[in-house]
């Protein structure tokens, strides 16, 4: 035991440093996804955008996450993980510098749109690459290593955007992608392929190689033959995802992947300084302090959520996260309802945002990510997890498409108390359908998944 636990700690660096690797995916993903809130102000005055030319401009990153996401599972099982992050790292800096470089609209949108396809495909391979690298014990903390650099993007990229702000050089804002872009390209040259991918294309040998670098030498025989044997039931072609065996990880994933969108995280990440506005907020450069105040809530409560999440399990935080932000949205919706609280709504609404976001990274934010890891079987899981995450990147399409017009059509109280609804009702589909995944390997869920039995019960 002695012998083991210090192997591990000796190995453990080694883990952490491929998973940060990875997770520069997830950086990028926040970075990209953040900027434009900026840069949008004066790409609207410099092209003379129309307000629909500029929704336009706006989501077309959403746009091409939604085609990344869908295409790339199965490049994710043919190429590998590692080589599908190294070409989205590629691609990540030429859509950095083809927006820094746009010449006019459609050129812009364009790189966008190359950009979104980065991003589509690094949102599900980073974790699912971690997933299959993590010792099972720390699984849920490496993962969430993803879920973290995303929150940090966002931050990162509401703090460019302040810093280009007064020269109003929203090139520049585009641009500095192109840093973690390279950063993520050259550190994947050093990561070893995922053994489980290798054990699955049949290249034992070489997943024999890297489970010897990344576990002690006593794990790495059993955790092979544990693959193997593993292997040995699947089948790995597309009708086997549809196969009743695997319909309720099926049905966790995608619930888990819309809950995550139209509970609403996203009104908050894209239009923050609408809201506070909303609230009479009026000063520009005060709401995009809270905005900032919001971002790093998100990453603190990530943190907290990586220490709880392989100790406390996916189960409790989830669901702890759900009925806080339905709490928080309530609220928030009574804060814009009730006359009295007129002139204390500023920071009403700001405290109950702050506490919106918070609940959100403690749970809903990384476990989605996380379980979607977890609950497929190896030779389909780039395919099973793309599905899942074109329906994520579909949700959040539909909620930053509609959600100026939902507080036109039914008010603002009304849109809040619509979404602490949905989130509701996200928090039975968590408490009857999904899996407690914590501290079991990706064999033995799989195994639980296929034999049919209800995913709570596992
Ligand atoms: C979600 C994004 C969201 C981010 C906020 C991610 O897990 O997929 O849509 O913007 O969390 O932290």
């Amino acid at each position: 035991m002695a012998v083991a636990t210090q192997t591990t700690s000796a190995i453990r660096p080694f883990v952490y440093a491929a998973a940060s690797i990875s997770a520069l995916g997830g950086l990028l993903f926040g970075y990209d996804i953040g900027v434009i809130s900026g840069a949008i102000l004066f790409v609207q005055k410099q092209f003379s955008l129309s307000a629909r030319m500029e929704e336009i401009v706006v989501s077309s990153v959403l746009l091409g996450s939604l085609a990344g996401a869908a295409g790339g599972g199965v490049l994710a099982d043919r190429l590998g993980r590692r080589r599908l992050l190294i070409a989205a790292a590629i691609v990540f800096g030429l859509g950095g510098v083809g927006a820094a470089l746009a010449p006019g609209t459609a050129w812009l949108i364009l790189a966008r749109v190359v950009a979104g396809v980065a991003i589509g495909v690094a949102s599900f391979v980073a974790p699912l690459y971690i997933s299959e690298i993590a010792p099972v014990e720390i699984r849920g903390k490496l993962v969430s290593i993803n879920q973290l650099a995303i929150t940090i993007g966002i931050v990162i990229s509401y703090l460019v955007d302040y810093a280009f702000a007064g020269s109003g050089a929203w090139r520049g804002m585009f641009a500095v992608a192109v840093i973690p872009a390279a950063a993520f390209g050259i550190g994947l040259i050093f990561i070893p392929d995922s053994p489980r991918w290798l054990a699955g294309r049949g290249r034992l040998d070489q997943a024999r190689a890297v489970l010897k670098k990344i576990r002690n030498p006593d794990q790495a025989s059993s955790e092979l033959s544990d693959i193997q044997e593993s292997l040995g039931r699947q089948k790995g072609n597309w009708s086997e995802l549809w196969s009743p065996v695997l319909r309720s990880a099926m049905i966790v994933g995608i619930g888990l992947a819309i809950a995550q969108q139209i509970t609403g995280i996203n009104t908050v990440i894209y239009y923050a300084p609408t809201i506070f506005k909303f609230a009479g907020l009026t000063s520009s450069s005060a709401a995009i302090l809270a905005s900032v105040g919001v971002g790093l809530v998100n990453v603190t409560l990530t943190v907290v959520a990586m220490q709880l999440i392989d100790r406390v399990g996916r189960r409790p935080l989830l669901l702890i996260s759900l009925a806080g932000m339905a709490a928080s949205l309530a609220l928030l919706g009574l804060a814009f309802s009730l006359p009295q609280f007129k002139s204390v709504l500023g920071w009403v609404s700001i405290a109950s945002l702050m506490a919106f976001v918070g609940s959100y990274a403690l749970g809903l934010g990384p476990v989605f990510w996380l379980i979607l890891s977890e609950i497929y079987p190896l030779r389909i899981r780039g395919r099973a997890m793309s599905v899942g995450t074109a329906v994520n990147w579909t949700g959040n399409l539909v909620v930053a498409l509609t959600f100026l017009t939902l507080t036109k059509a039914l008010g603002k109280p009304g849109t809040f108390w619509l979404f602490g609804v949905v989130t509701l009702a996200a928090w039975f589909f968590a408490f009857f359908l999904v899996p407690e995944t914590k501290g079991k390997t990706l064999e033995q869920i799989e195994a639980y998944m296929r034999s049919g039995k209800h995913p709570r019960a596992l």
